[in-house]
C-alpha cells in the first residue's frame, strides 16, 4: 500500500500546539533545515501552515534514523511520530514551539537537489533568480501568505457582490482591437489572413452590452491585458474586479463599492471601513494635495499663495504669475531643524521630473521673518500675508513653486509625498479611502495637443456641462469617480452614456469621424438603438488592491507568475520567437 493511503496527513505542521502532546501525527512537507547533533537529526517540516520540529532518534527505530541521515533541505517528505513537549526547551517564536515530534517512520517523496537560494523569507536572492525558480520563490512563507491574502480577497468579493443580487459573467478575451486607452496586444488570426483579434484591456464595452441585454448587475474578477510600459504598479496582465450596473447613478455605484470594500477591510485586517467614504472633486484634490489620488493619511496641504506672491516685489514669482502661473506653497511643520541644508538644497531635484525649475524655501523665524535666500527681495506685507495663509510657526520650513498650474500642483504634489516620507507621516497600519469625483471629461494631449478621453471615450458628461462639448471642451466634467486607498488609485468606473446622439458627439470631440466610429464601435451604438438603460459601473485593480493589504510595493508580489519590467515571464523565456512554419500558417511575415 502506498505511504499516502496507509498514512494519511493528520495535521498541518504549522498546527501542532501543546494540546496536541501524546498524539500521532502523520505530517508532510519540505525540510526546512536538517541539524545533526547529540546522535539526534533534527528537521524543521515545512508546509503551507508553518514549520514543526521533528526529532529522529536512533532509540526510536535505528532505520528511520539512519535514513534521515540523507535528508537535505527541501527534500519532500512524510514524517509518522508522536508528539511531546519541548518542555524548557520551548521556542516562543515558533507558534508550534511547544512541541516536537518524535519520529517513528519517515517517507521519502522526492530528493531536492541544493535550491539556487535558501527557501527564507529573509532571502537577499536578486528578483532575477527568484523569478527563474519562481515556483521555489512562491514556496517561501511570505510569499504564500500573499496568495492566501488574495484567495481570502476574491472570495468576500464575490459573496459580496453575489449576496447583492450580481451576476457573474464572462467576456472574451480575443476581442476587435480599439484605438485609444491603453495599447493592445495583438493576436493574429490564422484563419483570416491579415487581420488581428486584440487582448481585452478591460470588458469595458461587453458590460455595458450586459446592461443592454438586461442583466441588471454584472461583476467579473476578470485578466485584463495592455502593453504599456510598466512600472511597480502595472502589470501587462493584471486582474480587475470589474462591475456595471443598470438604473443607477453616482451613488449608488459608489455605495455598492463602498460595501465590498468594507467587507474586504473586515476580513483581512479586522479594520471597518468609515462610511461613508468621503468625496473630493478633482479640482479640489489638485489643488490641496497637487494630486489626482491623495494620500490622505496625513494633512500637510498645498496652500496657493499667488495673491500675496504677484505683489511681493519677488521677481520670480511676479514673472511666473505674470505669464499666468501660480505659487503653490508648503508648510513643514518644524522644518528648520528636520532638514538639514542639503536636504533644503536637494528639494529641487524632487520636483524636476514634474517640470518645474527649482523650489524657493525659507526658514520661519521668531519674528515671523524669512532666512532665505531670497528673503530680501520679498516685502514685509507679502511675507505677512504668505505667513498668514500657511499658518506658519517659528521653526517651520515654508517651500514654494511658482508655475503653470498644473506643474505646481504636480511638483507640490510630489514634494508634499516625500516629505511626509522623510518625516514617516504615514502612521503604520493606518488607512485612509477616499473617492476623487468630477474628473475632466476631455483632456489635452501632450504629444498631439488633441482632445481625448480622460477615462474612456464612454463615460457620460455631466448634463449641465453638455453645451460646452463642442465650445470648450476642456470644461466639460465626467461622471467619473476614482477610489483612492493611502495614495493609490484602487479604482475607477463612470456612469455611462446610453443616449447614441450624446455617444455620437463624444466620439466627434475626440476626433474619431462618424464613419471611423461606426466602423470602429457599430455593433455598441447599434445596441444603443434598443433601449440602452441608464447604467454605470467601475472597476477595481485586484492586485494592487492586494498589495495595499499584504503591505508591499511591488505588484510582482501578489502575482504567482509576472513579468518583469520589459514583460518578461523569465521562468518560461517569454516571449519566445515563432517557427518559420508558424509564422507562415499566421500569414506573418518578420522584417529583417
Ligand atoms: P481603469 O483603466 O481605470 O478602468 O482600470 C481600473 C483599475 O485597474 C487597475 N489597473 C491596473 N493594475 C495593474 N496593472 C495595470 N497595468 C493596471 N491598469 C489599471 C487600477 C485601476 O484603477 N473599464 C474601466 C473601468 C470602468 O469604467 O468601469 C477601466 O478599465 O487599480
Amino acid at each position: 500500500m502506498s505511504f499516502l493511503r496507509e498514512r494519511p496527513r493528520t495535521d498541518g505542521c504549522g498546527d501542532l500546539r501543546a494540546t496536541h502532546v501524546d498524539r500521532e501525527v502523520t505530517l508532510y512537507g519540505w525540510v526546512d533545515v536538517r541539524r545533526d547533533h547529540g546522535g539526534c537529526v533534527f528537521v524543521d517540516l515545512r508546509d503551507r501552515t508553518g514549520v514543526a520540529q521533528v526529532v529522529f532518534k536512533p532509540e526510536i527505530s535505528a532505520e528511520t534514523h539512519a535514513r534521515a541521515g540523507e535528508l537535505r533541505n527541501e527534500f519532500c517528505i512524510g514524517v509518522v511520530g508522536r508528539v511531546i513537549s519541548r518542555g524548557a526547551n520551548a521556542n516562543p517564536k515558533l507558534p508550534t514551539g511547544a512541541i516536537e515530534v518524535n519520529a517513528e517512520r519517515l517517507e521519502i517523496f522526492s530528493r531536492s537537489e541544493a535550491p539556487p537560494f535558501p527557501i527564507d523569507d529573509e532571502t537577499d536572492a536578486g528578483e532575477t533568480v527568484r523569478l527563474q525558480y519562481r515556483y521555489l520563490d512562491l514556496r517561501r512563507p511570505a510569499l504564500q501568505r500573499n496568495f492566501l491574502t488574495r484567495a481570502r480577497v476574491a472570495r468576500v468579493v464575490r459573496e459580496t457582490y453575489a449576496s447583492a443580487g450580481f451576476t457573474e459573467i464572462e467576456t472574451p478575451f480575443l476581442i476587435r482591437h480599439t484605438p485609444g486607452g491603453a495599447r493592445n496586444f495583438l493576436v493574429p488570426s490564422r484563419q483570416s489572413p491579415g487581420r488581428f483579434y486584440g487582448l481585452a484591456e478591460s470588458p469595458q464595452i461587453f458590460k455595458q452590452l450586459f446592461m443592454v441585454a438586461g442583466f441588471d448587475r454584472y461583476f467579473q474578477i476578470v485578466k485584463c491585458f495592455r502593453d504599456e510600459d510598466l512600472r511597480q504598479d502595472r502589470q501587462p496582465e493584471f486582474t480587475q474586479i470589474d462591475v456595471e450596473m443598470s438604473f443607477v447613478e453616482e451613488d449608488d455605484v459608489l455605495r455598492a463599492s463602498e460595501e465590498m470594500i468594507a467587507a474586504v477591510w473586515r476580513e483581512v485586517t479586522g479594520a471597518e471601513v468609515p462610511r461613508p467614504i468621503p468625496r473630493l472633486t478633482y479640482d479640489e484634490a489638485m489643488s490641496r494635495y497637487g494630486s489626482d489620488k491623495p494620500d490622505l493619511r496625513f494633512g500637510l496641504e498645498l496652500v496657493d499663495t499667488t495673491e500675496p506672491c504677484a505683489r511681493s516685489g519677488f521677481r520670480v514669482f511676479e514673472q511666473a504669475i505674470a505669464a499666468g502661473g501660480i505659487v503653490k506653497g508648503l508648510r513643514l511643520p518644524g522644518g528648520a531643524t528636520g532638514l538639514s541644508r542639503s536636504e533644503l538644497d536637494g528639494l529641487p531635484e524632487v520636483v524636476k521630473p514634474y517640470g518645474a525649475r527649482g523650489v524657493a524655501w525659507a526658514k520661519v523665524q521668531e519674528d515671523g521673518a524669512w532666512q532665505a535666500p531670497f528673503a530680501k527681495a520679498f516685502s514685509e506685507d507679502a511675507r505677512r500675508d504668505v505667513n498668514a495663509r500657511m499658518g506658519a510657526r517659528p521653526g517651520d520650513v515654508l517651500c514654494f513653486v511658482a508655475d503653470r498650474p498644473k506643474v505646481a500642483n504636480a511638483s507640490m504634489g510630489a514634494l508634499r509625498l516625500a516629505m511626509a516620507r522623510k518625516f514617516e507621516l504615514a502612521g503604520a497600519g493606518a488607512w485612509a479611502f477616499c473617492w476623487i469625483t468630477d474628473f475632466p471629461l476631455l483632456e489635452k494631449s501632450e504629444q498631439s495637443g488633441a482632445w481625448q478621453a480622460c477615462h474612456h471615450p464612454f463615460t457620460s458628461p455631466r448634463p449641465e456641462d453638455l453645451e460646452f462639448l463642442e465650445t470648450d471642451p476642456g470644461r466639460v466634467r465626467a461622471r467619473a469617480y476614482d477610489l483612492v486607498i493611502n495614495g493609490n488609485e484602487i479604482g475607477g468606473g463612470s456612469i455611462r452614456i446610453h443616449q447614441p446622439d450624446v455617444q455620437a458627439r463624444v466620439f466627434r470631440a475626440i476626433g474619431l469621424s462618424d464613419e471611423e466610429a461606426r466602423e470602429k464601435f457599430s455593433f455598441l451604438l447599434e445596441a444603443f438603438r434598443y433601449g440602452a438603460p441608464p447604467h454605470g459601473g467601475i472597476a477595481f485593480g485586484l492586485d494592487r488592491m492586494v498589495a495595499l493589504l499584504c503591505g508591499v510595493d511591488s505588484l510582482r508580489d501578489v502575482i504567482a507568475f509576472p513579468k518583469t519590467q520589459k514583460g518578461a515571464c523569465l521562468m518560461t523565456d517569454a516571449p519566445a520567437p515563432a517557427t518559420a512554419a508558424q509564422l507562415q500558417e499566421l500569414h506573418v511575415r518578420l522584417k529583417e
